[in-house]
């Protein structure tokens, strides 16, 4: 049977064997997918290993830019987001590495919302590797604007330089917005601390701004409660992510595309377990 894996260190509790198990079953595709547990200082021996004989990887936390640097040839979205999430072994048995998280991010703003980017004002928060996965996928949607504030000015005029040729990117720092934007996406880990980075409410327009979190939880996250507590139109969550940046991971190994929609209705009832 084809071996996957997913590696990352911790890596108990990922999402992603349930998620594949669920697009193989569905799909009819048969294969093998679990974790592992890489060392800390060394990724590359241990995926190297893997390869031996495994078709694919994911590849999260910390070992992102440790794949991108072992992948043999890269995809443009991998190439510019500096980082790998997924590993495929080509016939010829060299790596490719290829970043699916912001084409999920996309895809589940577009399709599973039904929210075109199209000429609309974006805001990102925060300046890290998740913003940096997400830029090119999201200029590609043609935006009016892409604003990153950061907390760290420096790092968001640094993603803004690299990619203004893209499209219509700027930095900020978070006190100085004030006028109304269409998207706000929360890209930084403040959710994991209970943290909102100290944005003016006055960037929501009542019942029409998105607020998107890349964080999810069992209970909305501190973003998604600003957002609704401040009116925001529409408010998510990153599961929907999760499981697009998933889907189009198998699509890239199997040339299939899953139906996402029943997977993260599962993944919801199991959150909130
Ligand atoms: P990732 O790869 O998930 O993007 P990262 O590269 O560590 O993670 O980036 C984390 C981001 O969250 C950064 O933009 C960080 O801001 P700084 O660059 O100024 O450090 C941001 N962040 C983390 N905690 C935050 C908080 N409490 N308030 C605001 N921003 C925060």
């Amino acid at each position: 049977m084809d071996r996957y894996v997913v590696f990352g260190n911790p890596i108990g509790h990922s999402k992603s064997p349930m998620i594949h198990k669920l697009f193989a079953e569905q799909t009819g595709q048969s294969l093998d997918y679990s974790t592992l547990l890489a060392p800390l200082d060394d990724f590359s021996g241990c995926a190297t290993a893997f390869f031996q004989d495994g078709r694919g990887a994911n590849v999260t936390v910390p070992f992102k830019e440790d794949a991108y640097r072992l992948a043999n040839s890269l995809t443009a979205r991998a190439e510019r987001a500096g980082a790998v999430n997924t590993l495929s072994k080509l016939a010829d048995g060299t790596l490719l590495g290829d970043n699916t998280d912001g084409a999920g991010l996309v895809r589940d703003l577009t399709v599973n919302a039904g929210f075109s980017l199209t000429g609309k004002r974006v805001l990102l928060l925060g300046a890290g590797g998740a913003v940096r996965g997400a830029l090119e996928p999201l200029l590609a949607e043609k935006p009016a604007s892409v604003i990153i504030a950061n907390r760290t000015v420096d790092k968001a005029e640094l993603l803004a330089e690299l990619f203004c040729d893209l499209g219509p990117v700027s930095a900020s720092g978070y006190d100085w917005l004030r006028e109304p934007v269409d998207v706000i996406i929360n890209a930084t880990s403040a959710s994991l601390t209970g943290d909102v980075p100290p944005i003016a409410t006055s960037l929501i327009e009542a019942g029409k701004t998105l607020c998107y979190d890349m964080m999810y939880g069992k209970e909305p996250t501190a973003f998604c409660r600003w957002a609704s507590e401040h009116g925001a139109g529409v408010v998510m969550d990153g599961l929907g992510m999760l499981a697009e940046q998933a889907a189009e991971a198998f699509f890239l190994w199997r040339g299939v595309r899953p139906d996402t929609a029943p997977v993260l209705a599962e993944l919801r009832r199991q959150l909130a377990l």
